[in-house]
């Protein structure tokens, strides 16, 4: 989305323009939990910038993060670095398709795994269920519509139905297990059925959790809901600021199979990458309970008020939330489909009307209008927010 704003520096939780001073409530698209240039990003550079930026060899930052993210993610034993979370999704693909020898793969509507031809989909009309009446999110990549077997999110019934048919066929189940387009509490039935189901028929099962991935409580959503999926993708938060992907498998998945699966990138496992994501890593699993209790806290705060605000206002609008990822939503119902959220939300107009109205009130908020509570920010920021939030809502909405 086009706004007039050109960011000259950042701070904690605030964005510069020049002399404008704005608050980040997108802050990198949730990847920056400890907000901007924040002291051990800056200090983990400082101690890795004269030593070098990349040697294209295996490097002691990447081995030493390997070993932390083993201790807490201790189901798996690999750990592939890339740059971004599409990196690491296309490699989790990629592994899937080898290790199955099946090119078709199941995908949930309305998820979004990143800037990779094979899963961008255009999910504003997501009732339909057949890929061939969805549009591909770009020109130039219809081509990978055929390997696509679509998944209504939350509708355990329907899945059902379609995966009966289809099983034979899948090389895994992607799913984004919390969608950052719709945050969802109830959307744990639906990953313990696909979970269940997965098992039952052999497919395997990858969880996206690029934006989940650290924000949440017990660092993912498999852990929370003591899940077994297959594959794991990370990116964002496990950064501290620089670019990451991180693909995660079991070798157990291989069955004893030697297969050749080759990935290639110039700069993956990078030694500054690896360098600031490892000290982040370390420094929230050290403060971790501290962390969670901050951004929960805010964001049960923002979330309670706004809703109780437009019960007695009788608004049409809500914010649905998972732990910090929160979500303008614009009707009073409790939406678990992206294809219902758009019912209410054409277009995205409103979203892109509150977004606008937002920057003028020098707030920033995610292109996909998301909001992400994170470590940097505080009780008076939260205030900030719900006033204008309240100002806009007693104006825009029924
Ligand atoms: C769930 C999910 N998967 C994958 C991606 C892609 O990550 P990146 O933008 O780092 O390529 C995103 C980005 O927002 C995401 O939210």
């Amino acid at each position: 989305m086009k706004n007039n704003l050109v960011i000259t520096r950042a701070k904690n939780q605030f964005l510069y323009d020049g002399k404008r001073k704005i608050l980040d409530f997108s802050l990198s698209s949730g990847a920056l939990i400890l907000g901007h240039t924040n002291s051990i990003f800056l200090n983990s550079l400082k101690r890795q910038i004269n030593k070098g930026s990349n040697y294209s060899n295996t490097n002691i930052n990447e081995v030493k993060f390997t070993k932390s993210l083993k201790e807490t993610f201790h189901e798996f034993n690999n750990f592939i670095f890339s740059n971004s979370g599409s990196e690491a999704n296309m490699r989790a693909l990629r592994i899937a398709r080898s290790i199955t020898g099946k090119e078709k793969f199941g995908m949930v509507n309305g998820s979004w795994h990143g800037a990779i031809d094979n899963m961008m989909f255009d999910f504003k009309n997501t009732k339909y269920l057949d890929i061939n009446k969805i549009r591909s999110l770009s020109s130039g990549i219809n081509y990978a519509k055929k390997n696509v077997i679509l998944l209504p999110y939350n509708n355990i019934e329907k899945s059902k139905e379609i995966l009966d048919k289809n099983y034979r066929k899948i090389s895994v189940i992607a799913i984004e297990p919390i969608q950052c387009g719709v945050p969802n509490k109830i959307t744990k039935d639906y990953l313990i059925f696909l979970n269940n189901y997965c098992k039952k028929k052999k497919i395997l099962l990858w969880f996206d959790e690029v934006i989940t991935g650290i924000r949440v409580k017990k660092f993912a959503i498999y852990k929370q809901l003591k899940l077994k999926p297959d594959m794991v993708t990370f990116a964002k938060c496990f950064g501290g600021g620089m670019p990451i992907g991180i693909t995660l498998f079991n070798s157990k998945i291989l069955k004893n199979k030697k297969k050749k699966i080759f990935f290639g990138g110039t700069f993956s496992g990078n030694p500054i990458s690896t360098k600031v994501g490892l000290d982040t890593f370390n420094y929230i699993k050290k403060y971790k309970k501290r962390i969670d209790k901050h951004i929960n806290d805010l964001s049960n705060m923002l979330v309670n008020e706004i809703n109780s605000f437009c019960n007695i206002h009788n608004k049409e609008f809500k914010l649905q939330s998972y732990e910090t990822i929160v979500r303008p939503i614009f009707t009073s119902k409790n939406i678990n489909n992206k294809f219902f959220r758009e019912k209410f939300d054409p277009y995205f107009k409103n979203s892109l009307n509150l977004k606008n109205y937002l920057i003028k009130k020098n707030i920033f908020i995610s292109s996909n209008c998301a909001f992400f509570i994170s470590y940097c920010h505080n009780v008076n920021d939260i205030n900030n927010l719900i006033n204008e939030l309240k100002k806009f809502i007693l104006k825009n909405c029924n």
